[in-house]
């Protein structure tokens, strides 16, 4: 990897990954590399495809488990100014893949833009929340649930491929579902979101009630990766696992919330290994119980 030293981006080795997880959980990254712009990019995505290394891309790691022996490849992290800009323009707001949600909403609120209050809360950056397709349940009239998701109000969205080539999909050309996308596949560099002009009094009070609806009823007491299982189709994750009387179930320090059944946190020292045996037991314990298959929503990187 002779043609490290011609990046000009920060490199850091046997960087533990611990530091970058919302779960405060992960062995080291062989290599941690923070680009300085696209041509940094693509010229480490180049020579990493010659000499066949595995690049791994990290947002806030806010839905993340990584391995405790780490990563042997090299992970990136779009924290550079150019992965965090973000433009008022043509009636949308073009932002940064690197730029967290929580301030993509804070934007919003500048320019007197509404439409995305509902990703505030939500710990991720744009890029990942583009990948997962990330978004919230709401009750809507009659008690029905609505899903929202950052898809709904994505145009178009510029990516990387791991060969280095940039290209712009249109939102139609992408396949987004429930907490998941086929972005997947590539690095997502920027997005543009379309959003409307709203009332900055309007827009303040919808952020009121987004935030204070979790605070009502997830757990921010331990460190965590938000809800652990995607909920199955016709169930609710926390509820199934919740009923099986698993609220406090524990290996090592990683422990079923009191708060959220959905959610496992570290009480301190919790390894990968811990979360994963306790994933195991959990989806054993739903599957005998209700016959269901709980799939994580989370991404687990192993070696
Ligand atoms: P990471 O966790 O860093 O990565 C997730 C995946 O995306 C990985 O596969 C990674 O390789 C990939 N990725 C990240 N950035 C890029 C990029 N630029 N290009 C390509 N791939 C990339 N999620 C919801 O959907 N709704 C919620 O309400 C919600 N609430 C949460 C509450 C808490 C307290 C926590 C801790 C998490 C919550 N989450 C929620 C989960 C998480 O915040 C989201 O999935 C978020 O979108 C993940 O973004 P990230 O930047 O942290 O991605
Ligand atoms: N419930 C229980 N016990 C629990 C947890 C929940 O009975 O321990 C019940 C609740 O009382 C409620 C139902 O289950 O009747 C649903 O719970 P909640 O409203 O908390 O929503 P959720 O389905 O668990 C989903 C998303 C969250 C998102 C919220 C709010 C998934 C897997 N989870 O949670 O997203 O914030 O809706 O919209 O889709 C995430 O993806 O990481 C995440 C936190």
């Amino acid at each position: 990897m002779n043609w490290l030293k011609d990046l000009t981006g920060k490199i850091k080795f046997n960087r533990p990954l611990s530091a970058h997880t919302t779960f405060r959980i992960g062995g080291p990254a062989k290599v941690f590399f923070e680009p300085q712009d696209i041509n940094d990019l693509r010229r480490l995505l180049i020579n990493a495809k010659k000499e066949n290394i595995r690049v791994l891309v990290i947002g806030a790691g806010s839905n993340l488990l990584v391995g405790d022996k780490g990563v042997r490849g090299i992970v990136v992290k779009l924290t550079a100014p150019a992965f965090q800009n973000v433009v008022y323009a043509h009636g949308s707001l073009r932002t940064g893949a690197g730029l967290l949600l929580s301030k993509l909403v804070k934007s919003a609120v500048d320019y007197n833009l509404g439409g995305c209050e509902f990703l505030a809360g939500i710990p991720g950056t744009v890029g990942g929340a583009l990948v997962m397709n990330a978004g919230i349940t709401q009750k809507g009239k009659g008690q029905k649930l609505k899903v929202r998701a950052i898809s709904d109000i994505v145009s178009e969205v510029t990516v990387m491929d791991y060969s280095g080539n940039a290209k712009v999909f249109k939102k139609k050309d992408i396949r987004f579902a429930y907490r998941s996308s086929s972005l997947y596949n590539y690095i997502v560099l920027d997005a543009r979101l379309r959003l409307r002009k709203k009332n900055k009094k309007e827009i303040k009070a919808t952020l009121k009630k987004h935030l204070a609806s979790r605070r009502q009823c997830q757990d921010y007491s331990y460190p965590n990766a938000g809800c652990v299982f995607k909920n199955p189709q016709g169930h609710s994750g926390g509820r199934l696992i919740d009923l099986c009387g698993l609220k406090g179930k524990s290996f090592g320090d990683a422990c079923i919330s009191y708060r959220h059944a959905n959610f496992i946190l570290n009480k301190g020292k919790a390894r990968a290994k811990d979360v994963l045996r306790l994933i195991a037991f959990v989806r054993r314990k739903v599957k005998s119980r209700f016959g269901v298959t709980l799939e994580p929503e989370i991404k687990i990187w192993q070696n």
